[in-house]
């Protein structure tokens, strides 16, 4: 949460962090500002609200200056307005500062400060760091480099900060601990940022930080590392596999749309190298030298938040179903406050879009430190939970811009089941020709996503009959039952609608109750093998007058028949279903939401990068 960019070079710094803070804002969008400095002045403007808000309040003003930094902000401490918005100041104004992250003992430092003499302007925990370092250089005579470093050996919490000081204007001071940060290298230029969207129209050269690092980037002496323990690094330059158009929305009115959209290339693209369904193989190179511990894990626990969570859920109906080893599926933020027995035996699979979730982070280093093997899949390349693992499988989903998951969940699943039908094979827990049967209708599902794209419309017309209802029920039942809860969440997060995710026969143990006319129902009902339980299901509810919205496969007589409103998908495998049966509830939530007037790629109090705890 919260987005960073930094600039430095020969180049007016303004229109690049105002670009850079666009193309951030889907990680934080309450307040923005950015701070420049030019012939040892620093300029700062900061505004509640979007980047747009920032920009039209500086009026199309340029700031000279080739040295600055911006910040989109996810509150944490104080509230969103103007004065907590970032950069902040230190005490005396020299020092700006912007960081992601939480300060955790920051009320034990303000108070030591306060005691003497500093003053604080803003109810944020940012505002503390800064005068920590103005204190230390203050005390000790530091360089700005050796005092940031000085104040984060003081500092318990998450961050990635960007740090100048008009005292040293020919530098930036950047650190990490928790939240990412990545150094793009241009030609006498240097970019700082959350991630390398800001920085992918200069230069494809990057340096991701580390946590526990500080970079000194410098127009002298260019870029040198250490850690907060003064240790010298040697940094290392990756080329970024990023591409200008893959974070820009390409004609689409926004980027939720394209991405749900791009999903036939983006599960492609998961597959391409992996499955050569003519050949009859699954080959995961990203897993190859650990896989031994999968095919003898006791038990697999899978760690996960929000949509990937749901993702895991189904995880588990793979894994058991095809590979026939125990699963279990954990909230990342209940496992890694529950003291977990866990053993050597024990294989955890951490799935996570953004690779930077906290608590999915914490999990994994709880697993690993009680000696757990731990994959992953992570869609973003060098993101902190893909370098914790020990092994793992990228999602080749491509950025997902938009708040709300869509192509990174059906991408996840497609890991998912590659994993488990490679390891149900070599363990010989799924017979040769179910096997080859899969294989090929993995290999058509991208297809067959494409065919249910084409729903778009008739799913439009649903949603405008119902875009002004308060409550919605979506049930599914065994792989359709996480569709269900992923359905519901797509739209609560981006309608605001309140909606339920339920296994479809639990309905009648509470839930039953809420139903009536106003309560419309959307049954997920491709199953072949509960089939008759869903009419069943579909029965309970219609005799309590609630209207249903049925998810069915192509050539469905009987539901459609009972159904208010039919959406056909193509049949497939049941293994495979959640891949397309999730595509109408994604295009059903998008419209609703269109409908209601919702900010659909930033739905309010969230962000797409959730980096506190
Ligand atoms: C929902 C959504 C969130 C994320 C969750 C985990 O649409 O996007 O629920 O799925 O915050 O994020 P990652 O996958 O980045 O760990």
């Amino acid at each position: 949460m919260c987005g960073i960019v930094g600039y430095i070079g020969e180049r007016d710094a303004m229109p690049i962090l105002a670009k850079g803070l666009q193309r951030l804002e889907y990680r934080g969008y309450d307040s923005a500002g950015l701070a420049i400095l030019s012939n040892g002045t620093l300029t700062t403007h900061k505004r509640a609200g979007k980047v747009a808000d920032l920009l039209e309040h500086i009026n199309g003003e340029t700031i000279p200056g080739t040295l600055g930094i911006g910040h989109t902000r996810w509150a944490t401490h104080g509230a969103p307005n103007d004065v907590n918005a970032h950069p902040h100041e230190s005490f005396s104004r020299t020092i700006s500062i912007i960081h992601n992250g939480i300060i955790e003992n920051y009320s034990a430092l303000k108070k030591e400060l306060s005691k003497r003499g500093y003053k604080f302007r803003t109810e944020t925990d940012t505002e503390i760091l800064a005068t920590l370092i103005e204190d230390i250089q203050k005390n000790t005579g530091a360089q700005l480099e050796e005092a940031v470093r000085l104040a984060l050996n003081e500092v318990i919490g998450a961050y990635a900060i960007v740090v100048i000081s008009d005292a040293e204007p020919d530098k930036i001071i950047a650190a990490r601990k928790g939240s990412p940060l990545v150094i793009g290298i241009g030609e006498h230029e240097y970019f700082v940022a959350s991630d390398a969207s800001p920085i992918v129209e200069y230069t494809k050269n990057v340096v991701y930080m580390n946590d526990e690092e500080v970079a000194t980037i410098s127009r002298v002496d260019g870029l040198s590392i250490k850690t907060i323990r003064n240790q010298v690094k040697t940094p290392y330059i990756e080329e970024l596999e990023l591409n200008l158009e893959e974070i820009e929305k390409g004609g689409f009115e926004h980027f939720m749309l394209k991405e749900i959209y791009e999903q036939p290339t983006s599960i492609r693209d998961s597959m391409r190298g992996r499955l050569n369904a003519r050949a009859g193989t699954v080959s995961l190179g990203g897993i190859k030298d650990y896989e031994k511990k999968l095919l003898n894990a006791d038990r697999i626990i899978m760690v996960a938040c929000g949509t990937s969570w749901h993702a895991a859920m189904v995880g588990e109906y793979l894994f058991e179903d095809l590979a026939r080893v125990p699963v279990e599926v954990e909230y990342a933020s209940e496992f890694r406050y529950r003291n977990p027995v866990l053993g050597e035996n024990d294989v955890v699979i951490a799935i996570s879009q953004s690779g930077e979730t906290a608590d999915t982070l914490a999990a994994v280093q709880l697993a690993k430190s009680r000696g757990a093997t731990i994959f992953g899949i992570c869609n973003v390349v060098g993101s902190s939970i893909s370098r914790e693992t020990h092994a793992g499988s990228f999602t080749h989903a491509g950025p997902e811009i938009g708040v709300a998951s869509t192509k990174a969940f059906t991408a996840q699943l497609t890991l998912l089941t590659l994993m488990a039908l490679r390891i149900g094979h070599k363990k010989g827990t799924i017979p040769e020709s179910r096997y080859q049967t899969l294989l090929a209708e993995l290999d058509r599902i991208p297809e067959k996503v494409k065919e249910t794209l084409k729903t778009d419309e008739k799913v439009r017309e649903i949603a405008e009959t119902f875009s002004s209802v308060r409550n919605f029920l979506y049930l599914g039942r065994g792989y359709n039952f996480p569709v269900a809860l992923e359905g519901a969440l797509k739209l609560k997060e981006i309608s605001y609608i309140h909606a339920e995710g339920y296994p479809a026969a639990e309905m009648k143990h509470g839930p039953i109750a809420l139903i009536d006319d106003d309560m419309p129902v959307v049954v997920l009902a491709t199953n072949q093998s509960a089939y008759d339980k869903i009419i069943n299901n579909i029965h309970e509810v219609k005799a309590r007058n609630a209207r249903i919205i049925a998810i069915v496969s192509k050539g469905d007589t009987v539901i459609s028949e009972m159904a208010d409103y039919t959406i056909e998908i193509p049949a497939t495998a049941e293994q495979l279903s959640p891949i397309v049966s999730v595509i109408p509830l994604q295009l059903m939530a998008y419209h609703m939401a269109v409908l209601r007037g919702c900010n659909v790629d930033q739905p309010r109090n969230l962000a797409k990068s959730v980096t506190v705890e």
